[in-house]
């Protein structure tokens, strides 16, 4: 049994990537892109795939929202999302802080890739983000403790939920030690732009030093 594809496929044709008029820096770019897809693609357009190996060299890959992409001091950018820290990417990420970030617009024909290294954000810009969250966010993450850990059932996720309900019925609830921010440093990233005949642009900023070294990759 199977079901077969091989003879779907589409032309990508709703735009082009040219060397010309690109900025020196990526950041311009991505900040172009991402405002489009706010404005164009329908869903998440915050929504980003994180590619994770840790050191029993398996790869793991899952989807995140990213909350922040920032322009840094050194024309360097941070892709900033949140997560707990005990987490089977948390776990992987303490043992290998090399990371790979995908957003695939879809209706654009748009991917854009991010290579870089993982490092934990300051605990204040954590609690700022978490007290930020719906309260019942907040007691989630309290409830989901250690992410990705077995649990008996959904029983005993609501009893948990329940009993943080009461006992914050009337104070803030705490940042947990084990949940916080992740900023990626961006050290290469790979806009892709789908073109007709499989005849892709791919534009390549790779940080050499302190400058972004610019290339295009056969598709
Ligand atoms: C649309 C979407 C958004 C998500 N956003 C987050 C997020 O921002 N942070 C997070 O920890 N998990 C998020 N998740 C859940 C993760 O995909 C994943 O199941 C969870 O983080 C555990 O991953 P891990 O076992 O690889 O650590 C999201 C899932 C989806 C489908």
């Amino acid at each position: 049994m199977s079901i077969d594809f091989s003879a779907k496929r589409l032309s990508y044709e709703q735009g082009e990537l040219d060397e010309q008029g690109l900025p020196t820096t990526p950041y311009p770019l991505i900040q172009n892109w991402v405002n489009e897809a706010l404005e164009k693609y329908q869903g998440e357009a915050y929504a980003f795939f994180l590619a994770t190996c840790g050191d029993d060299n398996l790869p793991s890959v899952r989807t995140l929202l990213m909350r922040e992409i920032v322009s840094l001091d050194d024309d360097n950018i941070g892709l900033i999302f949140y997560s707990n820290y005990d987490s089977q990417k948390g776990q992987d990420l303490d043992n290998n802080p090399n990371a790979e970030a995908l957003f695939f617009w879809a209706s654009l024909e748009r991917q854009v890739r991010l290579t870089g290294k993982v490092s934990k954000i300051s605990r204040e810009q954590s609690a700022q983000y978490f007290h930020s969250r719906p309260k019942d966010s907040q007691l989630a993450a309290w409830v989901s403790t250690p992410q990705s850990g077995v649990v008996a059932s959904r029983d005993v996720m609501n009893e948990r939920f329940e009993n943080l309900a009461n006992q914050y019925q009337d104070s803030e609830i705490p940042l947990p030690d084990f949940w916080g921010g992740y900023q990626l440093t961006v050290e290469k990233i790979e806009f892709w732009q789908g073109r007709a005949n499989r005849m892709h642009d791919r534009i390549v900023y790779q940080k050499n030093g302190d400058n972004w070294q610019i290339l295009r990759y056969l598709p």
